[in-house]
């Protein structure tokens, strides 16, 4: 009798341990390319198959054509205050994540399309390892060679981003598209100061005294659609926001981001670049807007003066 009750205790424990274990391997699975990538994150892992099957997924081409004026849309807030926090190499892609402990206020994303509260945790950054590629997100086709997203989940609903993730109005991402010049921006220099300190896998360095604030470009132009996490496991949970106006970063910056690997230190040297999820189709979906194409003054003037496109040319503030 003894015996059985502890056998039957030992079993569950191996199975629990057996699910952590598997569930942690495919996290160190995927890759953003071959039989590991994208095409494969939702049929190798039951647990990912929205990453296949889903239809409201990201990222998407944004298509200036279809873009749909919303006078509904407020202005978006990102909080001034400055946070403390850690630059890791995550193996997929380069990720501030806020200490909220050591930081002095929490940092909320409202306004915009927003009916809550979302609490930024953390910074993720995607890059190619050509200027003409490395956003997940274009426009009209067109890619950056870098894209720069702020997370937050919704802390009026939940009580951290891993239960937020999977559930409604889940999280809120901003989305900043790079563009390379001569004088990059001041704060993104600072996220990046130590980022020698992180070329391998799970590296990480502290970073100081952070504005997220100051990463946004100067506008309160943007688009938003309602998709998904663009990495496994795809969760339909995200209102993106893109920000109409590039973040500009220097030469030098780009450079150092394409310097970072994907593996272990001891392991064959893989760069990090290209951590991208190719655009899906938009389905339907309804890219809402809060630029007014009408022209006042000029009647019903719908020309679709979109910043982005001009921003192409250059729209340097
Ligand atoms: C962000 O919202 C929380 C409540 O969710 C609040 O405690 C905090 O003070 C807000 N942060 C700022 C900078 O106002
Ligand atoms: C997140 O919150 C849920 C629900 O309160 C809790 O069960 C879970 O342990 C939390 N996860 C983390 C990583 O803190």
């Amino acid at each position: 009798m003894h015996y059985c009750r502890s056998a039957v205790v030992g079993l569950q424990y191996i199975f629990l341990v057996h699910n952590a274990m598997a569930s942690s391997s495919w996290w160190g699975w995927w890759t953003y390319e071959g039989i590991s990538g994208p095409d494969y994150w939702g049929l190798a892992y039951r647990e990912w198959y929205i990453c296949s099957k889903g239809k409201h997924q990201s990222p998407i081409n944004i298509e200036p054509k279809t873009l749909l004026f919303d006078p509904n849309l407020k202005h978006i807030h990102i909080d001034k205050h400055r946070v403390h926090g850690y630059l890791t190499n995550t193996g997929h892609d380069v990720t501030f994540y806020v200490d909220q402990s050591s930081s002095p206020k929490i940092i909320n994303i409202t306004g915009g399309p927003f009916s809550y509260t979302y609490r930024v945790t953390e910074i993720h950054l995607h890059f190619g390892s050509i200027d003409n590629w490395g956003s997940e997100h274009s426009v009209d086709g067109y890619k950056y060679p870098a894209e720069i997203q702020i997370l937050g989940y919704n802390s009026d609903l939940y009580s951290n981003m891993s239960e937020a993730e999977t559930s409604p109005a889940g999280l809120a991402i901003v989305s900043l598209l790079a563009k390379v010049d001569r004088t990059g921006n001041k704060e993104f220099e600072k996220l990046l100061k130590d980022i020698r300190g992180i070329t391998y896998k799970g590296d990480k360095v502290k970073v100081s005294h952070l504005s997220i604030h100051e990463l946004l470009p100067p506008t309160q132009s943007f688009m938003t659609y309602d998709g998904s996490l663009t990495w496994p496991g795809c969760y339909e949970t995200v209102t993106w926001v893109i920000m109409n106006k590039p973040m500009y970063m220097t030469r030098d910056q780009i450079s150092s981001l394409r310097d970072v690997k994907s593996n272990l230190k001891e392991k064959a040297k893989v760069p990090m670049v290209d951590n991208v999820r190719p655009t899906v189709s938009q389905n339907h979906r309804v890219v809402r807007t809060n630029i007014n194409f009408a022209q006042p003054g000029k009647g019903c003037n719908m020309e679709r003066n979109l910043k982005f496109k001009a921003n192409i040319v250059d729209n340097k503030p």
